[in-house]
């Protein structure tokens, strides 16, 4: 129905153009029809493409998350989180060894801006000795998932099979270490009856969570491996 209204407004249009005097040089009345005809269905075309836009949007503001990308969080702990985190993130390449390394980033990330917020809160006067503690540990733990990236970087520049044994053992290992700072620090923090706001809480569970993402990832890549190739 909107398509016939436009072209009945078009014919409108031309109507009104009919009544400007001759000497404006307007183009031949044929010329001027297939013009119309050509704007309506340019405007047609539109409207379809616009129908179908809103059809397959997406309810998020996200791209959907990838299939690929589905069935590596669904290995983890925390698929929601994992999802969260990764969807918001411009993911190049969709094999599981890119989804570990952009994990990793988004955890190292994260785990150092905590770091940083729990520095923030030492500032203030009464500085408790648990709060100092969870800045330090989270920036240790910041720093081992940093190195683990670079580590897994060098490795694969070097390519062929890098994802060895060794280097899948050294990964956990490293990421195990920053979960340990990660709740070393929750201890202290309970142990003292150190009171910390409800952001931080919140972040803390969601970085500890991301970090469980990234060690079941490199726990599980030889079988997502398997799966994707
Ligand atoms: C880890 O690397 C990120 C990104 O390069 C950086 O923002 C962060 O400060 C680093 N963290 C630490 C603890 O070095």
């Amino acid at each position: 129905m909107e398509s016939i209204n436009t072209l009945k407004g078009y014919g409108k249009v031309s109507d009104q153009e009919n009544q400007i005097p001759p000497s404006s040089p307007l183009p031949k009345p044929s010329s001027r029809k297939t013009l119309v005809a050509i704007v309506s269905l340019l405007l047609i075309l539109a409207i379809v493409a616009l129908t179908a836009g809103v059809f397959t949007r997406p309810p998020s503001h996200n791209p959907p998350p990838s299939n690929s990308l589905k069935a590596v969080c669904a290995v983890t702990p925390y698929p929601q989180t994992c999802l969260d985190a990764l969807s918001s993130s411009s993911l190049k390449e969709s094999d599981p060894e890119s989804i570990l390394e952009l994990s990793l980033r988004i955890a190292s990330e994260k785990v150092s801006a905590l770091s940083v917020s729990f520095r923030s809160i030492d500032d203030v006067p009464g500085e408790e000795p648990a709060v100092k503690d969870c800045a330090k540990l989270y920036a240790d733990a910041g720093s081992q998932l940093n190195e683990t990236l670079s580590e897994i970087v060098a490795e694969k520049k070097g390519g062929g099979n890098w994802m060895t044994e060794k280097v899948v053992g050294d990964v956990k290992t490293w990421i195990s270490a920053a979960m340990t700072d990660g709740e070393t620090c929750s201890d202290g923090l309970e142990e003292m009856g150190t009171v910390v706001g409800n952001e931080i809480k919140r972040e803390m569970v969601r970085v500890n969570q991301m970090m469980s993402v990234c060690l079941a990832i490199v726990s599980q890549m030889k079988k997502l491996l398997l799966v994707f190739h």
